[in-house]
């Protein structure tokens, strides 16, 4: 049974000089979430944008803000990003000591719990977080750029994930982030992904561009 696959563009590979505009113009190009790189210089090699764009950016859709927060101490911050606006706050277990309790905090904070997996990390990472998730993001290149290739063992681990979900019975979402076009998206897909990040697949081209590339990746070239 064909499960709906939700795409969120990655703004990372946007104009920020006008992300206000290319967030509009995705969300109006059939994007489901508008996914947000947040990068810290620490725990990942690279900075990108912290709570104050994601607060500029938020009347320019009403579409989800799926926020991947790649930052360490990690749980200094959550509020900052939930005040701003964020939908779903995703986190990297490595990035803070205690897990299960940022998970927790992000649940009283009323928002939607996301879970990355890096591809070195298990998917036994799982065992005593999945009650608490709305998201599980299985990183498909090590984070902290865009236009990397897509690491293909991660399929199994996806395919892994999809079984734990369905287990549950609970609606979690599977998403996938890193090196996704339109063949790879097919694969993520098969392996059971139901949400898929892409950033440079979205924005390549130009706005003229993002409503076709979009459909691509839903595999309606
Ligand atoms: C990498 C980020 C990704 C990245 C994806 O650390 O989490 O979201 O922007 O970029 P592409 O789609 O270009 O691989
Ligand atoms: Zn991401």
């Amino acid at each position: 049974m064909a499960r709906p696959v939700r795409i969120a563009p990655s703004i990372l590979s946007a104009d920020f000089a006008k992300l206000g505009e290319e967030v509009a113009a995705v969300d109006k190009a059939g994007a489901d979430w508008i996914h947000v790189d947040v990068m810290d210089g620490h725990y990942v090699p690279n900075i990108t944008i912290g709570p104050a764009v994601v607060k500029a950016i938020r009347p320019h859709t009403q579409k989800l803000l799926d926020v991947h927060l790649m930052i360490s101490p990690i749980d200094l911050y959550l509020d900052a990003f939930a005040e701003a606006g964020a939908d779903t706050l995703t986190v990297h277990p490595e990035a803070g000591p205690h897990i299960h309790r940022t998970l927790q905090h992000i649940k009283s904070l009323g928002k939607r719990a996301g879970v990355v997996l890096n591809p070195g990390t298990p998917e036994s990472v799982l065992d005593y977080l999945i009650d608490l998730v709305d998201l599980v993001l299985v990183m498909s290149v090590n984070p902290g750029f865009g236009g990397q290739h897509f690491i293909d063992s991660q399929l199994r681990k996806i395919e892994a994930i999809r079984a734990r979900i369905d287990a549950t019975g609970r609606p979690i979402d599977l998403e996938v982030d890193g090196g996704i076009d339109p063949v790879t998206a097919a694969k993520a897909i098969a392996a059971g992904a139901d949400a898929l990040v892409a950033g440079t697949a979205t924005f390549k081209g130009g706005p003229s561009q993002y409503a076709a590339n979009i459909a691509a990746l839903r595999g309606h070239a």
